[in-house]
């Protein structure tokens, strides 16, 4: 968990104290309330900014300590280009980048002048703003022990303890900031999960740190080794049968709406070292967020929990550890799925696929849901296709698949739709079984969705999200600098508001 500063809302007066943060638009154009300070200082602001050659672009600042004629200690000068083409992905953006401007310097309290103008910067806006700081503000430094705790803050960081936003409504900001908070929250709980260590984070533990939800009004279902193997889950079993860890499935129901939920499924490895097809050493210590598809969706049930979500949605998480060890499953062994198919383990490193199959179905005879989605970190292969920006997106629906990518693309966890098809098909064809659990070289995340699928209903509409180059070992960004990202909580967040949640007209008036 991270020190988190402490977000409040106040009306739009010039700060009176603490560090403070103004804004300029593209020109330099100072806003309202920067130049009335501009003024009280005789200048200094427009000064500088000549100076310096500041022309309020994004991620420009002017910084300026103990600033002559003004009382505060150290007042930043922000660029923000054009605000009234902001759209929300870039004011979380710009909270994130404010916000690592007071990171690790001197003084504990920020004021933040957002006067933007309240048609420029709406209530939802702020609240974005208000998100991407918290987002950015995030450090997984639990295991540092030199960070004593002082008062629930580390002593040797001298981190942000408060931000207090000025802003045109802060009434409104502060509602809207209720689902921005949970957002924060959920999204937090996915990324210490995924950076948590494996010795520390079994599966037995994962399956206990679903507990929590409970509080929120959650049911939540645990189902050990003894209820997986009644289901018939043999292939979710199989990998996890050369760990002394025992493998769990976790059953987490939030209802907040009736009618057919919307079931998400995800891949918790908590460890994947191949198993018997054992990876190579070079980073093996990655595998360790193996099972980001599975804090996704706990992060997503904390969040829609949080902020009484008026959606049905079913979270399912396979939890596993794929160890080598004597009773370990061997390339060449037949399993029988909770589906009556049975499949031929080529490699045991292809474990993801197995995992997820039995989820997929258990999910669909139990739930009969409206749409399935699931995600994992399934394959190496999607980083060759994709990179680290993009996720996979594989599906049997144009519609589905429509609504999470533009969900993607508001939110910035964005998506690439790969193809399925029969010849991909006929890849994990097996001679001794239905199929196998590889495909062959080419074409890898293909047939690892082409697995999946086989477990997916007729008429049952499904989308697969290959994470594994977003969720973990993340690239940098205004809103993440941790090594689990927390993907897939805000997209989907976005993704059931928008299409599945009884919202009363209120957010449907906000889409884009
Ligand atoms: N967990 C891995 C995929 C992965 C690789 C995730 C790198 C994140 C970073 C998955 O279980 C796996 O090992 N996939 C194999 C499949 C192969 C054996 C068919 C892969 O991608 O090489
Ligand atoms: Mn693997
Ligand atoms: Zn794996």
């Amino acid at each position: 968990m991270s020190d988190q500063a402490a977000i409040s809302f106040v009306p739009l007066d010039p700060p009176t104290d603490g560090i403070v943060a103004l804004f300029a638009e593209e020109g330099p154009k100072l806003t309202p309330i920067a130049k009335t300070i501009d003024k009280s200082s005789k200048g200094l602001l427009s000064r500088a900014a000549e100076i310096s050659g500041f022309k309020g672009k994004k991620d420009s600042a002017i910084d300026l300590i103990a600033p002559s004629g003004l009382k505060f200690p150290r007042l930043v000068l922000i660029g923000m280009d054009k605000p009234s083409s902001y759209r929300e992905e870039d004011w979380l953006n710009l909270g994130g980048s404010v916000r690592a401007q007071f990171t690790g310097r001197e003084g504990d309290t920020v004021h933040i002048v957002l006067d933007a103008g309240p048609r420029v910067a709406s209530p939802e806006d702020v609240a974005n703003f208000a998100l991407g700081a918290q987002l950015r503000g995030y450090k997984f430094q639990k295991y540092k022990s030199k960070a004593k705790k002082k008062n629930g803050a580390a002593e040797n960081d001298r981190s942000l303890k408060r931000i207090v936003i000025h802003c045109a409504d802060p009434k409104a900001a502060i509602k809207a900031f209720v689902s921005a908070r949970a957002l924060a929250n959920g999204v937090t709980i996915a990324r210490d999960l995924v950076n948590e260590p494996a010795n520390v984070l079994g599966p037995a533990e994962f399956a206990h740190q679903t507990k929590a939800l409970t509080k929120l009004g959650v049911k939540v279902e645990i189902l050990n080794e003894a209820a997986l193997k009644k289901l018939g889950m043999n292939a979710l079993l199989a990998v996890g049968q050369g760990s002394d860890r025992p493998s769990h499935a976790v059953i987490m129901q939030w209802k907040g709406a009736t009618g057919d939920p919307v079931v998400i499924v995800g891949k918790g490895v908590t460890f994947d070292t191949g198993g018997i097809s054992l990876k190579p050493a070079a980073g093996m210590e990655d595998m360790k967020g193996d099972m980001a598809g599975a804090a996704c969706v706990v992060g997503l049930m904390h969040e829609l929990a949080e902020r009484k979500a008026k959606v049905n949605v079913v979270g399912i998480i396979g939890l596993v550890e794929n160890m080598p060890g004597g009773g370990a499953q061997r390339p060449g062994d037949v399993v029988t799925s909770m589906s009556g198919q049975t499949i031929e383990v080529l490699n045991t490193d292809a474990e993801g696929r197995m995992v997820l199959g039995d989820c997929l179905w258990y999910g669909q005879e139990k739930f009969k849901p409206q749409a399935i989605v699931n995600l994992a970190t399934l394959t190496g292969a999607v980083m060759v296709a994709l990179g680290k920006e993009y996720a996979g997106l594989f599906s049997n629906n144009d519609e589905l698949s429509q609504r999470l990518t533009v969900a993607g693309d508001i939110t910035g966890e964005r998506l690439w739709r790969l193809p399925l098809g029969p010849k991909y098909d006929k890849m994990i064809d097996s001679k001794v079984a239905d199929m196998k659990n590889t495909g062959g070289k080419w074409g890898g995340s293909i047939s690892a969705a082409q697995f999946l699928q086989r477990f997916i209903k007729d008429g049952t509409p499904w989308a697969h999200l290959d994470i594994a180059g977003t969720a973990m070992s993340s690239v940098d960004s205004d809103i993440n600098r941790s090594w689990g990202s927390g993907f897939g909580v805000r997209l989907l967040d976005r993704f059931l508001r928008d299409h599945y949640e009884n919202t009363e007209g209120i957010e449907v008036a906000r889409r884009r």
